[in-house]
C-alpha cells in the first residue's frame, strides 16, 4: 500500500510556470510537519554529533590525503585549514537553519522554505551527489584498506580485476559494492541500531587516528617541513580543493531532524561540535604524517596513512595493521552514516511529492523507509563497482559546494524575510559570514577540473528533466495535504 496518496498529474499550464517554480514551503508548516513525523525520536546531542563525525572521518583523511600532499607539500596543513574554513562558514549557516527548520531534509528543506521549489529541487539533486555519490567514493577507499590489510596479514591481495573499476585497471570493484550491501542490511534494521553501531565505529576510528599520530610523531623530523611552501599558494588551494572531500558529511546531523529528541537545541550544537573535532584531528594527522615521511613520497600511495606508518616504524607491521583495521572501520561508518542521510533526503522530497511516494513509505515495525533504503543502496552499489575514486570524490565535492552555497544564501534571505522567526542559533557577523561562505564555496569549486564541471552540468540537466517530467506536476504544494500512513 502506498504511504502517500497523490492526485493524478495536472497540466503545468494551470497555475503558471513561474509561480510553480518559485512556490515555497512555509517554515511553520515544515516545523509542524517535523513534529508529526513518523520516524522515531531516539537521538540526543551525542548521537547526532557522532552521526556527523561518523559521516565525515573516512576516505578523505585515510586516502585522499595522499593525493593532496603532493599538490601542496608540507603546507597541506594550511590546505586543511582553508578547506575547514569553507566548511565552517557553511556549518554556521547549516546550524542556524537546522535550528529553525528541524526536518529530515537538510539543505533541501531549507531551500524549499526560502528560495522556492525549483532551487529546492536543484539542491536536493545536488545532495544526491553529496550523499549518494560520496558513499560510493568512500566504499572504494574501504576496498583499498581491505586490500592493504590482506597484504599486511596474509601477503595476498584481491586481483585488480575484482578490486578496481574499468577506468582504474579492473573490471568490477567487488569490495566497494559489498560494503554498501552490508550498510543496507544495518540500515534496514532501524535507526536506533544504526546509531549504536555508528557510535562504536566512531570510537574506533578516532582511536586509530590518535594511534597514527602517536606512532608517527616518534619518527617526526622538523626538516620535512623545509621549505614549507614548495608549491606556493596555488599548491595550498589545489590541496584544499582535493581535501574538501574530507570535510563532507559534517552536516549529516541535519538529515536526522525528525529522529532527534530536541532538534532545535541539538542540531546546531552537533554540527559545530563535529566540525571542531574533525578539524583538530585533521591538522594533527597532517602534521604527524608530513613530519614522519617526506612529502615527495606521498605520490601514488593508496592506503596512505598505513604506508606512512610502515615508513615511520621501518618494517614492523603491528601499527600499520592496527591502523588499517581502524581505516576499514572508519570508512564503514561513513558509508553507514551517509547512506542513511541519502535515504532521509529522498524521504523528505517524496513527502513533498517531488519524487515518487515509494521513497516516503515507512515500514511500521522497523520505523524506517525500507523501499527507499533498498533503491538508494542499489544505485550506490552500481557506482561503487564501476567508477574510479577520483571521479567520484570530485563529483561529490562539486555537488556539495553548490548545495552549501545555496544554504549560505538561504540564511541571508530568511534573515531579511523573517527577521523575528525563532532561531535557536544565529550565524555570528551575518551577512559577512554568509557572503564569505558563498564566495569560498565558489572559489573551491573553481579549483575542480573541467571534467568535473561537465559531469556536473550533465547531472543538473538530467535533474531538471526529472523535475519537469515528474516533480512539477506531482508537487504537494497547491493542493490539499496528502495522507501519510504506516504500512507493514
Ligand atoms: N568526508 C568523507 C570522507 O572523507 C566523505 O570519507
Amino acid at each position: 500500500m502506498d504511504s502517500v496518496r497523490t492526485r493524478p498529474r495536472r497540466s503545468v499550464g494551470e497555475a503558471g510556470i513561474r509561480s510553480r517554480l518559485t512556490r515555497r514551503r512555509d517554515v511553520a508548516d515544515l516545523v509542524a510537519e517535523a513534529g508529526r513525523g513518523q520516524l522515531r525520536r531516539t537521538m540526543g546531542l551525542t548521537q547526532l554529533t557522532l552521526l556527523s563525525v561518523g559521516a565525515t572521518l573516512g576516505t578523505g583523511i585515510f586516502v585522499v590525503l595522499g593525493q593532496a600532499v603532493p599538490e601542496a607539500g608540507p603546507a597541506v596543513v594550511f590546505s586543511f585549514v582553508l578547506a575547514g574554513l569553507t566548511a565552517l562558514f557553511s556549518a554556521l549557516s547549516y546550524a542556524e537553519l537546522a535550528g529553525m527548520i528541524p526536518g529530515a531534509g537538510s539543505s533541501y528543506s531549507y531551500a524549499y522554505a526560502t528560495l522556492g521549489e525549483l532551487v529546492a529541487w536543484v539542491c536536493g539533486w545536488c545532495l544526491v551527489l553529496e550523499y549518494g555519490v560520496s558513499v560510493a567514493a568512500v566504499a572504494v577507499g574501504w576496498g583499498q584498506y581491505v586490500n592493504e590489510l590482506l597484504e599486511l596479514t596474509v601477503g595476498w591481495t584481491l586481483p585488480a580485476s575484482l578490486a578496481a573499476p574499468p577506468g582504474a585497471g579492473g573490471v568490477l570493484n567487488v569490495p566497494a559494492a559489498a560494503i554498501v550491501a552490508l550498510a543496507m542490511v544495518v540500515l534496514l534494521r532501524g535507526s536506533r541500531e544504526s546509531a549504536v553501531v555508528n557510535a562504536v565505529m566512531v570510537a574506533v576510528k578516532v582511536a586509530a587516528l590518535v594511534l597514527f599520530c602517536a606512532v608517527a610523531f616518534t619518527a617526526f623530523r622538523a626538516g620535512n617541513f623545509q621549505p614549507l611552501f614548495p608549491l606556493g599558494m596555488a599548491g595550498v588551494s589545489a590541496g584544499a580543493a582535493s581535501l574538501f572531500f574530507s570535510y563532507i558529511g559534517f552536516d549529516a546531523a541535519s538529515t536526522a531532524g525528525e529522529e532527534a529528541k530536541n532538534p532545535q537545541r541539538d542540531l546546531p550544537r552537533a554540527i559545530l561540535l563535529s566540525l571542531g573535532l574533525i578539524t583538530a584531528l585533521y591538522c594533527a594527522v597532517a602534521v604527524a604524517a608530513v613530519g614522519a615521511m617526506p612529502w615527495q613520497r606521498f605520490a601514488g600511495t593508496e592506503a596512505t596513512l598505513s604506508e606512512v606508518l610502515i615508513h615511520a616504524v621501518g618494517g614492523g607491521t603491528l601499527w600499520p595493521v592496527l591502523l588499517s583495521v581502524g581505516a576499514v572501520v572508519a570508512t564503514t561508518s561513513v558509508v553507514l552514516a551517509v547512506q542513511y542521510g541519502q535515504t532521509r533526503i529522498l524521504f523528505s522530497m517524496a513527502r513533498d511529492g517531488l519524487v515518487p511516494p515509494l521513497f516516503a513509505k515507512v515500514h511500521a515495525r522497523s520505523g524506517v523507509p525500507r523501499a527507499n533504503i533498498v533503491i538508494v543502496s542499489a544505485f550506490v552499489m552500481v557506482l561503487a563497482a564501476l567508477v574510479p575514486l577520483g571521479a567520484l570524490a570530485d563529483a561529490t565535492s562539486i555537488g556539495t559546494l553548490f548545495a552549501f552555497a545555496l544554504v549560505n544564501a538561504a540564511v541571508l534571505i530568511l534573515r531579511r524575510r523573517s527577521p523575528g522567526a525563532p532561531r535557536s542559533f544565529r550565524v555570528p557577523l551575518a551577512p559577512l559570514t554568509c557572503t564569505l561562505g558563498t564566495l569560498c564555496c565558489g572559489y573551491v569549486m573553481w579549483g575542480l577540473g573541467a571534467d568535473t564541471w561537465i559531469a556536473f552540468g550533465l547531472w543538473m540537466a538530467v535533474g531538471l528533466a526529472v523535475y519537469a517530467l515528474y516533480g512539477i506536476g506531482h508537487s504537494r504544494l497547491g493542493r490539499p495535504a496528502p495522507r501519510t500512513e504506516s504500512t507493514e
